[in-house]
Formats: structure tokens, sequence, C-alpha cells
């Protein structure tokens, strides 16, 4: 190798910052005005992949009259808290379509409002995971739900009671019956009925950042520009927060373990015992965002706590004394770092990240049939 090559390389590290130096010379609507395959290249860390944001992929009503059966069974379910244990408590109660299908609390209430340790998060979009849960314990939209049933602190409630109010319907058998051909209403057919209610909720195109994708550039004002270009760029944000929902679906650890003290959560490690995944939660997606704070696994922090703490590359987790030798210990991941953002450049990212919340739609709660008529 000659001394030269050397150098250059040393320098491809040396002017990176010129590419993070945002704003000033780059026309920001110019560049995002055209497809965003020709947008200017995002920031990515090595071995990231490029998912570019994007529309989420538009649903059309079903027509075939089974699936829309089910679909319909399933919002009814959703909203019936005569299924749970105490007759108290639907799935409703904590993912209300005003507030983006969560609950507008730090963490929610339970039964007999027992404090719940996480945050409700929203349902929009929730059927185009691959894993559900803040920590991605249940593989399956129906494994979901029959986990809330069964958690004492949640539903409290068993199939066999699911089975026993819903055959006491005639309400319910006649609904069963069209969406599953026979009136013998069981717990696992409504699983279904949930599933498929919940594969409904998908964005609508409707957000100012859609309408820019879809070609009307006007739909993002200059802020909101910079904004999206910074999340892309010098913010650092595509690298987990990424594809159509904002969200790689991966699991990591952002510093929010809060290790030995009052609101510890090891996240995902619960749930899969790999010292790897301590402090590890799903990346969220940003969709809706106006509406579905407060915000992280915990509801700690609104908007602009979450912007500072990026900034700041998240809290500093450095072990002290025997935690040296604690395979526990958590570790934040190293996609975060130190973001030097000025208070303009966060006010920017501020407002694209608003730019994701799509127009209200009004989820009115259905007329439920009346059960215990046999
Ligand atoms: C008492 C409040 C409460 C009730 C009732 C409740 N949920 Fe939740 N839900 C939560 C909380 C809190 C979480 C996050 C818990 C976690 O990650 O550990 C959650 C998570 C979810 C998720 C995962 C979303 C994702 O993207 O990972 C889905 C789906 C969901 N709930 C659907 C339902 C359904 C369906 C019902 C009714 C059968 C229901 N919930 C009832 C509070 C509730
Ligand atoms: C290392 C991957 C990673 C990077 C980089 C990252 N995030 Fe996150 N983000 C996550 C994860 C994981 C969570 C959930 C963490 C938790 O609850 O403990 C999260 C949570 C959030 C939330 C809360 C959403 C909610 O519904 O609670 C917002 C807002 C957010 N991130 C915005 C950003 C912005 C803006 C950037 C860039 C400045 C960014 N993130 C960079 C992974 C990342």
């Amino acid at each position: 190798m000659k001394w030269w090559s050397v150098l250059v390389v040393a320098c491809a590290a040396c002017v990176q910052p010129a590419v993070l130096d945002v704003g000033e010379e780059l026309d920001v609507r110019a560049a995002y005005s055209r497809e965003p395959a020709l947008w200017p290249a995002p920031v990515l860390d090595a071995g990231i992949e490029h998912r570019e944001l994007g529309l989420v992929p538009r649903r059309k009503a079903s027509d075939d009259p089974v699936l829309k059966a089910r679909e319909e069974l399933g919002e009814l379910l959703f909203f019936d808290a005569r299924l749970s244990g105490t007759g108290q408590m639907a799935c409703a109660s904590c993912h209300d379509a005003e507030l983006g299908f969560s609950d507008g609390r730090a963490t929610s209430f339970g039964k007999d409002f027992l404090p719940l340790p996480r945050n409700a998060p929203s349902l929009w979009n929730t059927g185009l995971r691959k894993s559900w849960f803040w920590d991605g314990r249940a593989s399956s939209l129906e494994e979901q739900a029959s986990m809330v049933w069964a958690n004492p602190r949640e539903m409290d409630t068993t199939p066999e009671k699911v089975t026993a109010a819903l055959a006491s319907s005639r309400g319910y058998r006649e609904r069963f019956a069209a969406a599953f051909g026979s009136e013998e209403a069981n717990a696992t057919q409504a699983l279904t009925a949930l599933a498929a209610y919940e594969q409904t909720l998908v964005s609508d195109g409707s957000s100012a950042f859609d309408n820019f994708l879809e070609g009307d550039h006007a739909a993002l004002s200059d802020a909101q520009l910079r904004g999206l270009h910074l999340f892309r760029t010098k913010a650092r944000c595509i690298n987990c927060h990424n594809g159509p929902l904002l969200s790689d679906d991966q699991f990591h650890n952002v510093g929010l373990t809060y290790y030995g003290r009052e609101l510890q959560d090891l996240g995902r490690y619960v749930h899969t015992k790999d010292p790897a995944d301590v402090g590890k939660f799903r990346t969220p997606s940003l969709r809706n965002l106006g509406r579905t704070g407060p915000y992280m696994h915990n509801g700690q922090f609104d908007l602009d706590g979450v912007l500072n703490m990026y900034n700041a590359g998240m809290p500093r987790i450095t072990p002290k004394g025997d935690q040296v030798h604690d395979p526990l210990f958590p570790k934040k991941s190293p996609l975060l770092q130190p973001l030097q953002l000025t208070d303009e450049e966060k006010a920017d990212l501020k407002e694209f990240l608003l730019s994701l919340t799509e127009r209200r739609r009004r989820v009115r709660a259905p007329e439920l049939p009346v059960v215990g008529d046999v």
C-alpha cells in the first residue's frame, strides 16, 4: 500500500462531519421533492440495511363476506368488557381510538386500578409487526390477546369463561355463524376475530408526510423538511426508525433500563433470558406520534424530553464496583451517540415528527349483543 492511500483512508473519517453539516448549503425542498429513491443518501452505521421511509401499503375494505364478518365480530369483542373476569375491562379500556389506540397514560391501570409496568402502545398498524409487546414476547396477535385475557392484572379471564359468555348470547352466536360457519362460539375463534379486527387498523395515508410522499410537495413546511433531512442524516434516527412504520421491528437498548432502580425493566431479557437482551425494547412506530404520548416503554417522557435525551446520546450507563463483572449489566446500543443538534434543529426534528400524525378517525363504540339471553 502506498503511503498516501493510508492518508486517504484516514481522511475518509475526517470528512464525515462535513456531510453532517445540514441545512446551510442543501436546498432541502429541492432535494426531497422527488422520488424517495433519489433523496440524499441517509447516514447509516455499518451493517444497517437501508430501508427508506415510505407509505404504509393501503388496505382496501374486505369484500370477502366471511373476513368482513370476522372483522365486525372482532370489533364487538374489542369493545366488550363482559369478556373480562370482572366484567369491567375491555381491550378498548386501554386502547382508545381517540388516543391513537393507546391510553394517554404513562403506564396503564389494570384490573381494580392496579398499575401496570408499561405504557400501552398504539395499535395503528400493529398487524404489520412480526412480534408483539414492547419486548416481542407474543408471536401472533392471537397469542397477544390470549395473554391479556390470562393476565391476572388485566382481563383476568379464561377461554372457558369467554366461551361461556359468548355461547349465552343469541346475537353473538349469529355473528359466529356468519364468521366461522357454526353457531358454536368459542374462545379460539374469538381470538381469530380480534386479530382480524386489529388487521384493519392501518394508516390511511392522510398525514402531511404521506401527502408529501404522494407528490404534494407543499404538504411539508420548510421546518418539517429540514427535520426530515436531520432524521435521515445528522440525528441518526433512521438507523432504527425506518421503513413505512418508521420502525425496524428490532430490539435495542436505548439506555432506559433503570438498572437496580425503582423503574428497572430488563425488557426483552425477561422473555428470552439472554443477557444480550437486557434492556432491549422494540423500536416503536412513530406514526401518529402526536396522539400517542407520553412516550417510551414506561411513558416517562414527552416529545421534548425524548429529543433532549437523544441529543445527549441517551443516559450514560457505566458499571460501578461489582457491576463491572455483572453479566446482566445493561449495554446501551452503540448506534446512540451525542448529536450536537442546535435548538433550531431539535425544533425542526419535532416538526417533522408531528407531520406523521394522521387525520382523526372517529371510531364509535359499537352496540353490543345482549349476553345471557341464551
Ligand atoms: C389494562 C390495560 C390493557 C388492556 C385491557 C388491554 N391492553 Fe393491550 N396493551 C396494554 C399494555 C400496557 C401493553 C404493552 C405491554 C407490554 O409490552 O408489556 C399492550 C400491548 C398490546 C399490543 C401489542 C402492540 C404492539 O405493537 O406490540 C396489542 C396488539 C394489544 N395490546 C391489543 C390488546 C387487545 C386485543 C386487548 C383485549 C383483548 C388488549 N390489548 C387489552 C394495555 C392493555
Ligand atoms: C438504536 C436505535 C434507535 C435510534 C438510533 C433511535 N431510536 Fe427512537 N426508539 C428506539 C427504541 C428501541 C425505542 C423504545 C425504547 C424504550 O421504550 O425503552 C425508541 C423510542 C422512540 C420514541 C418514543 C415513541 C413511543 O411511542 O413511545 C420516539 C419519539 C423516538 N424513539 C424518536 C427517535 C428519534 C427522533 C431519533 C433520532 C434522534 C431516534 N428515535 C433514534 C430505537 C432508536
